[in-house]
């Protein structure tokens, strides 16, 4: 993490709040601010998502992306490797289709949908080529992390979540991680809280991570921040860190994190 990376990335992030919040303030929907957020950094070859995404063992690079509106309505897709930004393919799920998950969606699927798409080599920046290869040299690599995410609360009160990432560096091809599927690394609810999660995935699975903040605020009354840092904590405890971005469905938004970035 060089400073100008850094530099770079809190551009990219200023980028992204602007573009969703310009959205709210027109009095757009919850959805369309976090998709326009997660253009941005699905775009930016920083991040773990879209173009920058990490590779696979195999040297592709194999994403996955959900969109949640706090009505209940979700879509996700998880292992594109053709989709430019894969949050438009999880909103076409969610707004096109009546199923919720596709796995590696076929062609004739993705233009349907109406969505773009670019070849594999557009997504795969050297950087990535070359965490891929300490990775499978046994050497160090941060690429655990880096899954991004946006969450937003509009003039009407609907609130809405969406995750996009290209998952772990050197994992196994077709392994899932937390982001693409809803309660785990993705969720909304109107009564409760929007919430987008990172880190090691396999860990927020085990924990349910994202549904269990929702149902310690709505059960249990928690506030948002504190049901993040109980249901991270039980992330610790599988052995995974990461950090949560939370809206609730009134209140303040809270972010917490146990990882160094
Ligand atoms: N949190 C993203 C992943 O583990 O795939």
């Amino acid at each position: 993490s060089t400073p100008e990376r850094i530099a770079q990335v809190e551009l990219d992030l200023q980028r992204a709040l602007d573009a969703g919040y310009q959205l709210l303030e027109s009095g757009a929907p919850a959805h369309e601010a976090v998709v326009a957020a997660i253009h941005v950094m699905e775009d930016a070859p920083e991040f773990n998502a879209g173009r920058g995404a990490a590779l696979t063992s195999d040297g592709i690079a194999q994403m996955d992306a959900c969109l949640m509106t706090g009505d209940g309505e979700v879509g996700a897709v998880t292992g594109v490797s053709t989709v430019k930004n894969p949050i438009d393919a999880a909103r076409a799920v969610k707004e096109q289709t009546k199923h919720v998950l596709f796995a590696d969606p076929t062609d004739a699927e993705i233009a349907d949908w109406g969505v773009a798409t670019e070849s594999n080599e557009y997504f795969i920046t050297e950087q990535r080529r070359q965490s891929l290869a300490e990775a499978q040299s046994g050497g160090d690599e941060w690429e655990k992390h880096g899954t991004i995410g946006a969450v937003a609360r509009d003039s009407s009160g609907n609130i809405a979540a969406g995750t996009s990432t290209g998952g772990i560096t050197n994992q196994m091809p077709g392994r899932v991680g937390d982001s693409p599927l809803p309660g785990c690394g993705t969720y909304a609810n109107n009564d409760s809280v929007a919430i987008s999660c990172t880190g090691i995935g396999e860990a927020f699975v085990k924990e349910v991570a994202a549904h269990q903040v929702s149902d310690r605020v709505l059960y249990a009354k928690e506030e948002p921040v504190e049901a993040a840092k109980a249901a991270l904590d039980g992330v610790a405890r599988h052995h995974g860190d990461g950090g949560m971005i939370v809206v609730p469905a009134h209140g303040e938004g809270a972010m917490v994190f146990n990882s160094e970035m």
